[in-house]
């Protein structure tokens, strides 16, 4: 398919320059394309979701999906953004071009910054509990009481809608004022220090949860899969997981991408990316596990599922009440490095597309999401009722049933396809760096063959096209 005439041989090798400045160090791109991937979705989310869809077989389709089909788009997306130095959709319109196909695969970049905005209205919604609870541990609320007290707690704050939205406002705010002062200044030094500290309180909650006597049943829940607790609807949970948590699928790893210097590995790199992320979500699990078999809690009670846990754990561990301020603490900053990748796309697209100032961009962009993010906020409270639901489900749960499980893997699928038959040989492997070895052999063929079916029998089994 592809139809790209070299003519010169100093053609393949692209020169552009990012409009936006580059990343100081490999080091710091992989920091921050991890500080994107590791966020509430590995701790927050990951954990719910294995809950709700029964354990092992859930964690195993993940995990597949994840390495067959997330860290090939992983790479597929660092290797065009970089190709491109532009903006998601002026990437996609360049390398169409380029790249001898159409200046329309812009439309694909759209797509991504819209998925985006949805994602980030309810992720901010969320972040802002993360938030909410640095104050409610940190004023001792929560230690030294019962699970069932803890779980009321939760569900106070959820019912208190003005405590939502206002938490939701502040996050944005913060959002909106780091993605203003730019790429380096601020976000590089922050993750340099803050996902190790995460990593490490992780680490002293395992020790905890091995401690509560029902460690290996936690174990055994996450690994031992039992494919008959598998339904359709899980396939594509699991499979949607995989791309909100690499950060797949929207653009965010291609905007990324764009500040990478040329000489950086890529496929090095999204494998370091990968295996951080996968290992923050399986401590994760690990960790909270453990802790629902050992208080007879519910695994499957869904989104408040950490906030109904982990306090459990800290009411009952010395110095608890300063590591559960710490640990939503760093939450909090893991949702806003996540957050900055949700919205990077959006605000390169409009400072290079309308030439306004990034700041002005990013106010616009955040009152925007903050709008959106309404929805959610009331999806607790004064929408809870039935009345309010469409397809049996909350604005929330629609938000992110529709942005994280079909938008971001069709545009995975698409990115996917780009790369692997649109794109010619000799540029992907010239980004990529790997010649034409073994690793490029494989990465070619699951970005040509095995992401795209993949995402396309998820979605036909989802729709009852085909059986599983
Ligand atoms: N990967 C983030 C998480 O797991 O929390 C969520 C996310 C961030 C998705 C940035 C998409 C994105 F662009």
């Amino acid at each position: 398919m592809c139809r790209y005439i070299f003519e010169q041989e100093n053609i393949i090798m692209s020169n552009r320059k990012s409009l936006h400045g580059n990343w100081s160090s490999r080091t710091a791109f992989i920091l921050a394309v991890t500080g994107s991937a590791v966020g509430l979705g590995n701790i927050w989310k990951f954990p719910y979701i294995t809950g709700e869809n029964g354990g092992g077989a859930f964690v195993l389709v993940y995990l597949v999906c994840v390495f067959a089909v997330g860290l090939p788009i992983l790479m597929s997306e660092i290797l065009m953004g970089r190709r491109g130095r532009r903006n998601p959709v002026k990437t996609m319109e360049l390398l169409g071009e380029e790249e001898g196909n159409s200046k329309h695969w812009k439309w694909l970049g759209l797509w991504g910054i819209v998925a985006g905005f949805l994602i980030l209205s309810f992720y901010s919604v969320i972040a802002g509990w993360a938030l909410a609870y640095v104050f409610k541990s940190g004023s001792g609320a929560l230690a030294g009481v019962s699970a069932e007290t803890i779980s009321s707690t939760f569900g106070a704050h959820l019912g208190d809608w003005k405590s939502l939205l206002f938490w939701h406002t502040f996050f944005m705010l913060v959002t909106a004022f780091i993605v203003g002062r730019g790429v380096q200044r601020g976000l590089e030094k922050a993750v340099q220090f803050l996902m190790p500290a995460l990593f490490i309180l992780l680490l002293v909650l395992l020790l905890y949860s091995m401690n509560t006597g029902h460690f290996m049943d936690g174990v055994k829940y996450l690994f031992e899969p039992d494919f008959d607790k598998l339904s359709p609807n899980s396939w594509i949970i699991a499979m949607g997981h995989a791309f909100f948590t690499l950060s797949v699928g929207m653009g965010a790893i291609m905007a990324y991408g764009a500040y990478l210097p040329q000489d950086t590995s890529i496929g090095t790199t999204a494998v370091a990316v990968v295996f951080a992320d996968t290992l923050i979500a399986l401590l994760a699990g690990l960790v909270i596990f453990p802790i629902v078999i050992a208080n007879g809690l519910d695994g499957g009670s869904g989104p408040g599922l950490i906030f109904e846990t982990l306090p459990v754990a800290f009411s009952q561990m010395p110095f608890g009440t300063l590591f559960a301020t710490l640990f939503f603490i760093l939450l909090s900053f893991a949702a806003l490095t996540s957050a900055i990748g949700l919205i990077e796309p959006a605000l390169a697209w409009i400072i290079e597309s309308f030439k306004w100032s990034r700041i002005k961009a990013a106010a616009v962009a955040s009152i925007i999401v903050w709008v959106l993010g309404l929805g959610t906020v009331f999806s607790f409270n004064l929408w809870s009722g039935e009345e309010y639901q469409f397809f049996g489900k909350t604005v929330f749960d629609n938000i992110d049933y529709f942005a994280s499980n079909i938008m971001l893997p069709l545009g995975g699928m698409f990115i996917s396809i780009f790369a692997g038959w649109v794109m010619c040989r000799v540029s992907t492997s010239d980004e990529l760096g790997f010649g034409t070895d073994w690793r490029y052999t494989s990465w070619v063929w699951l970005s040509r063959i095995v992401a795209p079916l993949a995402v396309l029998f998820v979605m036909l089994a989802k729709f009852g096209v085909i059986k599983p």
